[in-house]
């Protein structure tokens, strides 16, 4: 397959663009639309009532997918998740449930530590379910159970679209183990569905803060520290923007989760130091929010990414960048969206090679 930039200027511009898209095309081969209801694609079929945990390992990117999957699968599905980096994760010799089920996510199925887990648990006698965007790679070969993201390929070193297309899978597979457990009814199914449904199009009006964001490049690009914080399924997005802005920026930044503020992050914060606060507003804002004016009270540049009435509620940040109003539980594939842009424009700002940034590789395949 030849794979080219279109009209963008990068691949990740590109792909960033496509997510809408792609997350569509992923979220149809997991629902059935016609029923409202989850509908695992054929041969991937995994009942989920007779689990006692599940166990969850993936590496850079993907691993924060697993972090947001964790909240789902315990709040809707009620159900433990062990979750660790790869590489920690096939040392640390957790004790397994022989006939458990592990998750392993990965964007190339072919990450060194991804795939040593997997073998890990699968000698364990643990049955092997994968996210995976490859379908052609030797993790997918490998797992007993391959729940396909479609985001075609992903060609910038940064990941963007597999990113939220593994989040699509991971909601769905959450929905239909809150299903199978019987903690979730059919209306609460059909709730959780629709707000996937409408997925893609908020995506598309989240594509639509771009020029705000690009303006706000240039004082990202003069800082040498950036922090994102976030509580709930938005602090594992606070780690993503982090991630993202370092990998292809060189700006040092952390994500935390907020209410950790206190215990460290917070000695950092000056007027030179923007903070992306990502507070969907949830019953979690108002925390999130008093945390803000922590910051504020120390100077610090707040960037607030919110949605619904958040904005009323904004004090004296620096800038706001409004999402579309959205269930609480798709808001990670929608935070998302900012955080890669304000990394990309930066990145694009300070003139760095943003598709091949120094020293990191697409696909780790040596540990
Ligand atoms: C590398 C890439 C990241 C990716 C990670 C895991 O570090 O630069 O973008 O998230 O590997 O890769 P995988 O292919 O397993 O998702």
């Amino acid at each position: 397959i030849v794979v080219d930039k279109g009209n963008h200027r990068h691949f990740m511009a590109k792909e960033i663009a496509e997510q809408p898209e792609v997350v569509g095309h992923t979220l149809a081969c997991f629902i059935d639309m016609a029923a409202g209801r989850i509908r695992l694609p054929d041969g991937a079929d995994v009942d989920f009532s007779k689990l006692d945990r599940l166990a969850i390992s993936a590496c850079g990117t993907a691993y924060y997918a697993g972090l947001v999957a964790r909240y789902w699968f315990e709040k809707f599905a009620r159900l433990p998740v062990d979750i660790d980096i790869a590489s920690e994760f096939r040392y640390r010799e957790p004790p397994l449930s022989s006939g458990g089920l592990a998750l392993v996510i990965s964007q190339s199925g072919e990450t060194a530590d991804t795939l040593a887990t997997l073998r890990h648990c699968r000698a364990q006698g643990m049955r092997i379910g994968a996210v995976v965007n490859v379908p052609t790679s030797t993790i997918a070969r490998e797992a007993d159970v391959v729940f396909p993201t479609v985001a075609g390929v992903e060609v910038g070193v940064a990941s963007t679209k597999a990113f939220t297309c593994q989040l699509s899978v991971l909601a769905a597979l959450a929905v239909k183990a809150g299903r199978d457990r019987g903690v979730l009814s059919e209306d609460d199914e059909a709730k959780l569905v629709s707000a996937l449904v409408e997925l893609p199009r908020l995506m598309a009006e989240a594509l639509r803060l771009e020029p705000e964001i690009e303006r706000l490049a240039t004082t990202f690009a003069k800082a040498q520290d950036v922090l994102y914080l976030g509580r709930g399924t938005s602090f594992p997005i606070a780690l993503e923007g982090a991630l993202k802005l370092k990998e292809i920026s060189y700006i040092h930044a952390e994500g935390y989760a907020a209410g950790e503020l206190k215990h460290g992050p917070i000695a950092l914060v000056d007027e030179n130091v923007p903070v992306v606060v990502l507070a969907p507003y949830d019953p979690l804002f108002e925390k999130t929010a008093s945390n803000m004016q922590e910051v504020a009270a120390r100077g610090g540049k707040i960037v607030l990414v919110t949605d619904g009435e958040g904005p009323e509620h904004a004090g004296s940040a620096f800038a706001v960048l409004t999402l579309p109003k959205a269930y609480a539980f798709v808001s990670p594939m929608l935070y998302a969206i900012p955080v890669q842009l304000l990394a990309y424009h930066t990145a694009v700002f300070m003139g760095t090679d943003v598709d091949q940034p120094r020293n990191l590789a697409k696909s780790v395949t040596v540990e």
